[in-house]
C-alpha cells in the first residue's frame, strides 16, 4: 500500500524518534515503505516521514545506479541505528528529500561512517559505509533524529530556501506523489 508522505511542518518530522522492537504488523509497513519509495521515486525513506516517531528506514537506491555505481544494488532496511563513528573527512552533494519538494541544496557531511543497526530480522550488523550510500544512510538518519537536509545547509542559502519551505508547511506546494500536509 502506497503511505502519504508527510511534509515539511508536520511536528512528527521534527520528534527524535524512539527504539521499535519486533511486532507482526512490521514487516507489512516495510513492504509499504518500499512501495511507497518506489512510487515517489525517492532514494530512501524514514518512518517519521510516513508519520512514525519510530528509529526506522529504508533505502534504495537502485534509481541512482547510472550516475552513483555503488547504489545499483543498495536495497536495505535499518532498524534502530546508530551512529559509531564518521570521518574527518567530507564531501559535497547536492540533497533533495520527499518532505520538502521541490528543494535540492549542497550538503558537506562525512565522507565515511560506521553504522551499527538491527535488519528487518533484527540481527545486528556493524557496517561502514562511504560514497553516496554513505550520504543516503546520514540523510535517513538525520530524520530519525528530528532533522531535514536544510537544517545542515549555509545561513546565505537557508535564506534563500525560507520561502520554499514556509510554502510547503503553509499547504501552498505539493508534492507529486501522495503526500499529507497541514
Ligand atoms: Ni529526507
Amino acid at each position: 500500500m502506497i503511505l502519504p508522505i508527510y511534509l515539511y511542518g508536520q511536528p512528527v518530522l521534527r520528534k527524535e524518534a524512539e527504539e521499535i522492537e519486533p511486532t507482526p504488523e512490521l514487516k507489512q509497513l516495510i513492504a509499504d515503505m518500499f512501495e511507497t519509495l518506489t512510487a515517489a521515486e525517492g532514494c530512501g525513506l524514514a518512518a517519521p516521514q510516513i508519520g512514525k516517531p519510530w528509529r526506522l528506514f529504508v533505502v534504495d537506491g537502485s534509481e541512482l545506479g547510472e550516475d552513483y555505481p555503488e547504489c545499483k544494488d543498495f536495497k536495505r532496511v535499518f532498524i534502530n541505528p546508530e551512529l559509531i563513528e564518521e570521518s574527518e573527512q567530507t564531501c559535497t552533494y547536492s540533497e533533495g528529500c520527499l518532505s520538502l519538494p521541490g528543494i535540492s541544496e549542497n550538503v558537506v557531511r562525512p565522507e565515511t561512517i560506521v553504522l551499527r543497526f538491527l535488519d528487518e530480522n533484527f540481527e545486528e550488523h556493524e557496517e561502514t559505509f562511504t560514497g553516496f550510500q554513505a550520504r543516503i544512510v546520514q540523510h535517513e538518519y538525520d530524520h530519525l533524529e528530528g532533522h531535514v537536509f536544510t537544517d545542515r545547509i549555509s545561513p546565505i542559502r537557508k535564506t534563500f530556501v525560507r520561502n520554499k519551505l514556509a510554502s510547503i508547511a503553509k499547504g501552498k506546494t505539493g508534492a507529486r506523489y501522495k503526500y499529507r500536509r497541514n
